[in-house]
């Protein structure tokens, strides 16, 4: 019969295809699309990180990504990024209504806020430009306001931590520039921080 003349063609059609299928795949998995120039926020630059009186905060640039337009001035180019504020309460006492002070110095435009709000009731639509903030970008929690103690919630991180996921546009800090925080402080007058150089969290229970 014709059929089992034409078995053969089929059969290395469909090898033909697998292998196909099965190359341009692993292309996919070996070189994924080339986006464009990610570069991850050049790590271990020693983020802020302060210590408030049994308060630990820190702040984290995960990812700054170049973005169109380019300009040939870098002081005006704008950068994507990516960074989390932490605020974790690793003493004696609740902390109530907190508010972290932020000090923004590229022109930061804030397009996405997750974990907490922005405090300035006068200004908190999205997206924030925090050049319009006097000296600082003030953050609170929300829903959880308040952060219990280690003690009375075991280390129940969600309960004593607030984690506040930023994405936004930068000016300027053209590698190898890192665009990093001076400082981070907490607006409450009885609570000192203290940067901490080389803050080491796995000695602390
Ligand atoms: C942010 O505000 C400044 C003025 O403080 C203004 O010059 C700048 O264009 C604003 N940026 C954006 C993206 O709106
Ligand atoms: C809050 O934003 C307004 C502009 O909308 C600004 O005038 C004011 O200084 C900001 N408040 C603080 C505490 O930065
Ligand atoms: C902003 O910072 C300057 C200099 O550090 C200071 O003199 C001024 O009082 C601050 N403004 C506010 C509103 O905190
Ligand atoms: C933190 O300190 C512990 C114990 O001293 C050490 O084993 C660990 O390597 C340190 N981690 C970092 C990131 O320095």
């Amino acid at each position: 019969m014709d059929c089992s003349r034409s078995r053969p063609p089929i059969l290395v059609l469909l090898l033909v295809f697998l292998l196909f299928v099965e190359s341009s795949w692993s292309q996919q998995a070996m070189s994924p699309a080339p986006t464009t120039t990610l570069t991850p926020a050049p790590a271990p630059a020693s983020p802020p990180e302060s210590l408030c009186n049994g308060i630990f905060l820190s702040y984290v640039l995960e990812l700054r990504e170049r973005i169109h337009p380019f300009t040939s001035n870098p002081a005006d180019q704008h950068y994507s990024f990516r960074a989390t504020a932490i605020v974790l309460n690793h003493g004696t006492a609740d902390l109530v209504t907190w508010t972290l002070l932020v000090p923004f110095r590229h022109r930061e435009l804030l397009i996405s806020v997750d974990g907490g709000v922005l405090a300035n009731a006068s200004n908190s639509v999205l997206p924030y430009n925090t050049t319009l903030d006097a000296n600082v970008t003030a953050f609170s929690g929300y829903p959880n306001m308040d952060l219990k103690t280690p003690i009375e919630m075991t280390n129940d991180l969600s309960q004593i931590q607030t984690k506040i996921s930023l994405v936004g546009t930068l000016f300027g800090s053209p590698s190898p520039t890192v665009p990093l925080l001076e400082f981070l402080d907490l607006d409450d007058p009885s609570y000192i921080c203290a940067q901490l150089p080389d803050f080491n969290d796995s000695g602390s229970v």
